[in-house]
């Protein structure tokens, strides 16, 4: 157990030279040069790339390993945190090259990952570090120390999908964001966010991925029995070119225009399914009941429960029924 420990904090270590040597690549070598004028050209300032600890991975194969050599790190233990890889015939090199880093952080603002993005159109557009034994993806939100503070103080956190996307609210004056980064939402984020606020607002991209990673999101914050609220952006928009576009003003609109959960499961399948039939009709009823029976404030239960029957025409103590005794509304 102590040398897990000891391990752990020799890891601790790795990463802070890594964000050490990346920063500084970012901050004042002559390479670091295309990525500064990324940085600039997506509106970046320099105060936010110190807040987010961004860093350049310059275009070569053994940058962190020979700093980290250099230092007497052993690679085996680099290897653990994803930073460098091993050569087939022996030696490490290093995993991120020619990248933007974003550095990732437990609640402490520990670095313990890094998510590399291209600087042009080449795919994979992004990698992240692997699990370590400092970093269970499960359990971590990018932009969680910067959040704390702020999803305290108004209660609720704000999730999106993208680096950019927190970098964007951030800089608009909105704190209280954290970010999926590419992984689903899980239990344990939602635990990890309930020890802040008491109610959550999704603000994924408005495409089909994103609309999928909503839904899904919405049901688990359902089952954790989680407020959960939808931000809808226009089509094809992320938070990020939404802001761009539309300014810090509209957006504030569209977050103070959130859907309640139930409210968004319904919209959804009102749009999709026919409801002029008697099989759209099911299918939306089929599809709303477990949901509805999962909310735990029975007076909004009851609430949905009569809006619904009435949009749909059918009778309001069948629905009742469906979902069970208890959600019953008083006749
Ligand atoms: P930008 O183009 O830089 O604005 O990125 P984005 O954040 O808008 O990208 P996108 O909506 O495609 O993806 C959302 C998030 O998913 C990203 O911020 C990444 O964390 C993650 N992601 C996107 N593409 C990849 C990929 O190719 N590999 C991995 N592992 N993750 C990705
Ligand atoms: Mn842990
Ligand atoms: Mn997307
Ligand atoms: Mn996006
Ligand atoms: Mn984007």
């Amino acid at each position: 157990e102590k040398r897990r420990l000891d391990e752990r904090e020799e890891l601790h270590g790795i990463m802070d030279l890594a964000v050490g040597f990346y920063r500084e690549a970012l901050e004042r070598s002559e390479e670091g040069g295309t990525a500064r004028r990324y940085l600039e050209g997506r509106g970046v300032d320099r105060a936010t790339a110190e807040a987010y600890c961004l860093g350049f991975a310059p275009d070569r194969w053994d940058f962190l390993a020979r700093h980290l050599q250099h230092r007497s790190v052993p690679l085996e233990l680099a290897e653990k945190l994803g930073l460098v890889r091993r050569r087939d015939g022996g030696g490490f090199y290093d995993t991120f090259r020619n990248r933007l880093l974003f550095t990732i952080t437990d609640i402490h603002g520990r670095a313990i990952g890094f998510g590399g993005r291209v600087l042009d159109d080449s795919l994979p557009k992004y990698i992240n570090s692997p699990e370590s034994p400092i970093y269970h993806k499960s359990e971590v939100l990018f932009g969680v120390s910067l959040a704390k503070g702020a999803m305290r103080e108004t209660a609720s956190a704000i999730v999106v999908e993208g680096y950019f996307d927190h970098l964007a609210l951030y800089q608009a004056g909105v704190r209280n964001v954290v970010a999926t980064c590419g992984t689903a939402l899980t239990e344990g984020h939602i635990k990890l966010l309930k020890r802040y606020a008491g109610n959550v607002y999704t603000l994924f991209d408005a495409d089909s991925a994103g609309r999928k990673a909503t839904l899904r999101a919405m049901d688990l914050c359902l089952d954790a029995g989680f407020p959960a609220h939808v931000v809808e952006l226009t089509a094809g928009e992320d938070p990020d070119s939404f802001i761009r576009k539309e300014g810090a003003e509209t957006f504030s609109a569209r977050l103070a225009k959130a859907r309640p959960v139930v409210d968004y499961f319904f919209r959804q399948l009102v749009r999709d399914e026919d409801t002029g039939t008697v099989e759209g009709k099911v299918k939306v009823i089929d599809e709303m009941a477990p949901r509805l029976a999962r909310v735990s404030n029975a007076i909004e239960r009851e609430l949905y429960v009569r809006e619904i029957s009435r949009v749909l025409g059918v009778d309001v103590r069948s629905l009742a029924r469906k979902i069970g005794g208890s959600s019953s509304p008083a006749a």
